[in-house]
């Protein structure tokens, strides 16, 4: 029902809600689109009309919308133990059981799991234990923390610094001191003429030395990476990237931070990003479909050095003065076992490595169309990235909004997906998805491609 009715949905919403990732200026005019309930990889819309789900909600509804076993685990943990939480020693049984499972799945050996509710938090909480770490070593001067151009990391005060990307920081006053961003591995974009891909991750490399030789190693903590770069673009790394970057940072004693909030549990192939590009953290951050996305529960893994140094600092302070009033709550820890078992019975990751050519193959197909200047991926994660001209790979004026067109004519076909900064159209589809959906789901936006062209002539 339109905001012109006053009762309704869309009239409430533009009186009450406020959208996070949203213009809210346009979004007086254009109204809220109300979604009201899910089913398998679709959602529906409060008129009824279905809608894909090209992007899992926001990267994280591996199981779709309606897995019941996950409704009735909630319902389980509700009814054991609607709370309770971890301060002062308590611990209720699923959080523990869900440490355990973790710490077992983890893909390198770590030693404990600390829980909060997001991505932002984990990543927020992983900076004040790699301060803690440093001070309980005693070097408090190695504190800075590196990040990436185009990183999304979250956007609490510490983890909207570590995200590269400008409109996290403009007019917040971010980032913080002591962040520092590396360059971005998206050798298409960022590629020199006449540079092959093996240079460019030398070049790369070299880079992040002298920015480490020029801040000083002994200043320098740790660096935070996402396996595959999501909300920044969906940035695969270029073949060696990791292999480069890694020795430079162990040389100079930085830890590794992976956040693996997207691509941990399934979604590049692998039950963890950092199996698929072989990357050895020091600390783990995931979230999205640790539940499926149907609760709010992240954790970090932490290695023993690590905690080490929480114990020894917790002893010398008198408490480890951290942790949040829903940090592993046990409905959601019931809800995040009930997950992972979900995915090792129906073999996830073996089900994302057998579709996943139909959504690769099929978006590389589409990059020989007039919009797409590079379509990329791996595993049931992708994007389009949509330019003015395909020779010279030269964007569209940002104030054109050709990604959002795209993602606007999507919609009119029933398919939601994202548009990105830079016009990037991102593709991370629940895992459950089948290869007849994804053909569909590929047709959905080839009609939109052509429908933005066809409106982009008319216009010219
Ligand atoms: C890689 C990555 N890290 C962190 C976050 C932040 O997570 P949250 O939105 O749960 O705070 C996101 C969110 O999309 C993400 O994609």
């Amino acid at each position: 029902m339109s905001a012109a009715t006053p009762n309704s949905a869309a009239a409430r919403d533009l009186a009450y809600c406020a959208h996070p990732y949203t213009n809210l200026a346009t979004h007086q005019q254009t109204g809220p689109m109300v979604i009201s309930r899910g089913e398998g990889i679709r959602v529906f819309d409060e008129a009824g009309n279905s809608y894909i789900e090209g992007l899992a909600g926001l990267w994280c509804t591996a199981l779709g919308f309606s897995e019941p076993r996950l409704v009735e685990a909630a319902a389980r943990g509700m009814r054991r133990l609607p709370f309770y939480h971890l301060f002062g020693g308590k611990a209720p049984e699923p959080t523990i059981e869900l440490a355990e499972k973790l710490i077992a799945l983890s893909p390198v050996p770590m030693s404990k799991v600390l829980f909060a509710n997001s991505g932002s938090e984990s990543n927020d909480t992983a900076i004040k234990l790699i301060w803690y770490y440093n001070n309980a070593l005693g070097r408090p001067q190695k504190k800075k923390i590196l990040s990436r151009q185009r990183a999304y990391h979250g956007v609490t005060v510490a983890s909207a610094s570590l995200t590269g990307l400008a409109a996290n920081h403009r007019d917040f006053d971010l980032p913080l001191p002591r962040i520092l961003h590396a360059d971005c591995p998206h050798y298409w974009r960022y590629g020199l003429e006449g540079e092959d891909e093996a240079a460019f991750v030398r070049r790369l490399a070299d880079n992040l030395e002298q920015l480490i030789e020029r801040e000083g190693p002994e200043t320098i903590a740790a660096m935070f990476v996402e396996p595959v770069m999501g909300a920044g673009g969906v940035i695969v790394p270029p073949k060696g990237y990791f292999a480069a970057i890694q020795p430079i940072l162990e040389r100079h004693g930085i830890l590794l931070v992976a956040d693996e909030v997207i691509c941990g549990f399934g979604r590049t192939g692998n039950l963890w990003g950092s199996q698929t590009f072989d990357i050895r953290p020091d600390m783990i951050t995931c979230a999205k479909a640790l539940s499926s996305g149907y609760i709010p529960i992240s954790a970090l893994l932490i290695s023993e050095p690590i905690w080490q140094a929480m114990v020894a600092e917790s002893e010398e302070i008198g408490v480890f003065a951290h942790g949040y009033t829903y940090s592993g709550h046990p409905v959601a820890a019931e809800v995040a076992l009930e997950t992972l078992a979900i995915y090792a019975e129906r073999d996830i990751v073996g089900h994302v490595r057998s579709v996943a050519p139909a959504l690769q193959d099929g978006l590389r197909q589409l990059a020989d169309h007039p919009l797409v200047g590079e379509a990329r991926g791996v595993g049931l994660v992708g994007a389009l990235e949509l330019v003015s001209d395909k020779a010279t790979k030269a964007p569209f004026p940002p104030n054109m909004g050709v990604g959002a067109r795209v993602a606007r004519q999507a919609e009119a076909h029933g398919l939601i997906v994202r548009a990105l900064t830079g016009d990037i159209i991102a593709f991370a589809p629940p895992l459950i998805i089948g290869a007849a959906d994804i053909e569909e789901m590929l047709a959905r936006v080839t009609r939109a491609l052509n429908d933005t062209l066809d409106e982009l002539s008319r216009r010219a």
